[in-house]
């Protein structure tokens, strides 16, 4: 068997008895290594711009649990902090972005560089690489141009989205002109990180739920085609895992995306939808709902046994529908991937 990381071989189309498996947030505050190392690092930002910890934290799940994939260490939010905008997070209260983003602070983005700005990002991905054996994929990853602006824009998490969409209709181009930003930024910033090493990348719609087709055409699905776009002309080795959150039956929109490998599903699709409609054109990955493994036992088991079923003769990744919560026993994550692995 060659040392293709299996990963990578499902990305490239092939379906395996036993599919490829790693979590999204399979590195955070649910693991007790994680939050020795996040308490020696300070704060959250501390730990993603400190590549020695950043890489040894990405590396724990692997060690733990022998998944197949490492998924770099960061976060979706270092290119707002990159472009100029003040970044932290409120223990309890999710990031904070500061100033929110107008017409007068947009014009001195274009001229960030936030290759050479988020360096730190980068020798991450080299210290992890090294330290993954050749039959494990090193996942890169960053958000969706859209879920990056709701930020911007709102200085926070969103509870309600719908001031956004009012927003963009009366301010529109403003919105376009920084989604345009954001998109070549992401093109550097994930062209840089496969240059270190990251053998495939994600990009994370979290919040393209919910948008009327036109809106979502035009500030996601159009972007993420993009981003695809350039990232297979530049590297075309390296596969693109587009994850449009709550997108529902619109998935298909973005696995017709010509250049991209997977297509990620949340945990309120309907699998069989997905089954015959997304796996003719693209792998899939993901589904199980994250609350399931905060659960554990039967039902957790009953469920992804129909994944299985379901993705058994296709290429398929498994994971999460999101990601996994700080209240998620480990031994829930432990059990989770002994049963897919298990002889069936
Ligand atoms: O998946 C992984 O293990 C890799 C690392 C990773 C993090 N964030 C680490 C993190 C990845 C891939 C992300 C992506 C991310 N970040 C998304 C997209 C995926 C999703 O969840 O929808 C979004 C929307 C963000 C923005 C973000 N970062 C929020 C809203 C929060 C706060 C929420 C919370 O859980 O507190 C973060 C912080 C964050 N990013 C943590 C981790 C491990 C927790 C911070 C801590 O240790 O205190």
């Amino acid at each position: 068997m060659s040392d293709t990381p299996k990963l990578l071989r499902s990305l490239a189309g092939e379906p395996s008895a036993i599919p490829p498996i790693w979590l999204m947030r399979q590195a955070g505050r649910y693991l007790p290594e994680y939050r020795e190392v996040r308490a020696q690092a300070g704060s959250f930002l501390d730990l993603c711009y400190n590549p020695e910890l950043a890489s040894e934290v990405t590396l724990q799940p692997i060690r733990r649990y022998d998944l197949d994939a490492a998924i770099l260490f960061a976060d979706i939010l270092l290119i707002p902090h990159a472009l100029g905008q003040k970044l932290w997070f409120a223990e309890g209260h999710g990031p904070r972005l500061e100033p929110v983003v107008t017409p007068e602070t947009l014009k001195s983005f274009r001229d960030r560089d936030v290759v050479d700005i988020l360096a730190p990002v980068f020798e991450t991905v080299r210290l992890t690489r090294a330290g993954l054996s050749p039959d494990k994929a090193l996942i890169g990853f960053a958000g969706a141009p859209w879920t990056v602006a709701t930020y911007m824009l709102a200085g926070r998490s969103l509870k309600d989205p719908s001031s956004l969409r009012e927003h963009y209709y009366k301010a529109g181009s403003f919105i376009t002109e920084l989604i345009d930003i954001l998109t070549d930024k992401t093109i550097d910033y994930l062209i840089a990180q496969i240059d270190a090493g990251a053998d495939a990348v994600q990009l994370f719609d979290s919040w393209a739920g919910g948008l009327p087709w036109p809106v979502l055409d035009a500030v996601s699905v159009r972007p993420l085609e993009r981003i695809a776009r350039s990232i297979k002309t530049a590297r075309p080795n390296a596969p693109v895992i587009l994850f449009p959150k709550g997108v529902g039956e619109k998935a298909g929109e973005y696995a017709a995306v010509k250049h991209c490998d997977a297509i990620g599903i949340d945990y309120a699709m309907d699998p069989s939808w997905a089954r015959s409609n997304i796996s003719p054109l693209k792998t899939v990955q993901g589904g199980l709902d994250p609350m399931l493994v905060v659960a554990g036992g039967r039902a957790m088991e009953r469920e992804a046994e129909t994944y299985l079923k379901l993705f058994h003769d296709v290429p398929y990744i498994f994971n999460l529908g999101h990601g996994l919560t700080p209240d998620t026993p480990p031994a829930h994550v432990a059990a989770l991937i002994e049963f897919i692995r298990q002889d069936r």
